[in-house]
């Protein structure tokens, strides 16, 4: 049967002659629909846990650009909170978790089979994504990668180079293996019932990849995303993996191939024709518009939006931003995008 998904068909290796489209953040503040459920459900966290608004969130910016895919709403913090951590957003300034410091904090997390119990109204809200969506729409499914999300549990908030967690894994290696080994085995389950209920695409979500080198990225950010892949195929051959090690540069050259992935995500600090020459060789590429382009908009918007369509035009492409749509960006801009792409 021939697949009708075009964000499938790109992921399956296919040069299609307009790439499919989604944005990271897709759903979020940008959004004056997305700010009022918001608000009916109390804060950002009562938003991710109620699976009726949170399934109608992921499904307002579909409703309004028509994208190629969805991606379920939820957050990469709430496995930590799954695991025991507690967790709150401070407005205006991002997320606070109890913090891992030493072995004895770790030790009173919970084990991996205990996370479905907080994540349940994630599954749900995949399953009435997944009767909700058109037969165009793919699903994307995702977690944060183990290194990523283990810099916010250790440090307890996001931070500007991730200077606690680089400390944990030089002075404490014993602690910080076994986190990463409980989030590694944490994501693959959380990845696996997210897939049951419907996810057709998984995304891993290494946001501060950029911040390991050399070594401490194979072992840290390769690896695990290795791991996971590994582990989501053979359970499901047929789910495809995008990996996003934001900001690893020359990182990103064969990362596909080492970690099995079949697409990855690229942020917008290398160029598209860099991108196209080194990465895009191995597979699927995913990216990479400047998420400023779509607060400033203009002449600039379509020219540069075009130049990353051609850059990428001779292999498959997912289009996407470098980064997640920020809240100060301006919801015509993302139609202005469209045309672009789509003509
Ligand atoms: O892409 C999507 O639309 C799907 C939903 C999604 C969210 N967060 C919703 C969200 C996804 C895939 C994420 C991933 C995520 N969350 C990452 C990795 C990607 C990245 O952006 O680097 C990280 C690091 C987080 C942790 C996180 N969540 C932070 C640091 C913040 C605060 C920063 C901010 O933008 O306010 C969040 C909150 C968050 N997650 C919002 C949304 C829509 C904003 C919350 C709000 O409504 O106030």
């Amino acid at each position: 049967m021939s697949q009708p998904k075009k964000l499938m068909r790109a992921l399956a290796g296919e040069t299609l002659e307009t790439p499919p489209v989604w944005m990271m953040r897709q759903a979020g503040r940008y959004l004056p629909e997305y700010r009022a459920t918001r608000a009916e459900a109390g804060d950002f966290l009562s938003l991710c846990y109620n699976s009726d608004l949170a399934a109608e969130v992921t499904l307002q910016p579909i409703r309004r650009y028509g994208f190629d895919a969805a991606i379920l709403f939820a957050d990469i913090l709430l496995l930590p909170q799954a695991l025991g951590a507690d967790l709150w957003f401070v407005t205006g300034e991002g997320p606070r978790l109890s913090t891992i410091t030493e072995y004895g904090q770790f030790a009173k997390l919970k084990d991996v089979d205990a996370i479905h119990e907080t994540l349940n109204p994630v599954y749900d809200t995949v399953s009435i994504l997944s009767r909700e969506l058109s037969s165009e729409t793919t699903l994307i499914g995702f977690a944060g990668a183990p290194w990523t999300v283990a810099t916010y549990m250790i440090a307890g908030r996001g931070t500007p180079d991730q200077g606690p967690a680089h400390a944990l894994r030089e002075e404490d290696p014993k602690t910080f293996d076994a986190l990463m080994d409980l989030l590694t085995q944490g994501t693959i389950s959380y990845l696996k019932r997210q897939i049951e209920a419907g996810a057709e695409v998984v995304k891993i979500f290494d946001s501060w990849a950029g911040s390991l080198k050399g070594e401490a990225f194979t072992k840290y950010a390769l690896e695990p995303a290795k791991a996971i892949t590994a582990a989501i195929k053979e359970a499901h051959p047929e789910v495809p993996v995008i990996a996003f090690p934001r900001e690893a540069g020359d990182g990103y050259i064969g990362f596909a191939k080492a970690t099995g992935a079949d697409c990855v995500a690229i942020d917008n600090s290398v160029s598209a024709d860099w991108a196209a020459e080194h990465v895009q060789k191995d597979g699927c590429v995913q990216g990479n518009l400047d998420p400023k382009r779509m607060v400033t908009g203009g002449e600039a918007l379509v020219t540069e939006t075009k130049r990353i369509v051609k850059a990428f035009s001779g292999g498959p492409h997912i289009f996407n931003l470098g980064h997640g749509i920020t809240p100060d960006a301006e919801p015509e801009n993302v139609h202005l995008m469209l045309e672009a792409i789509r003509g």
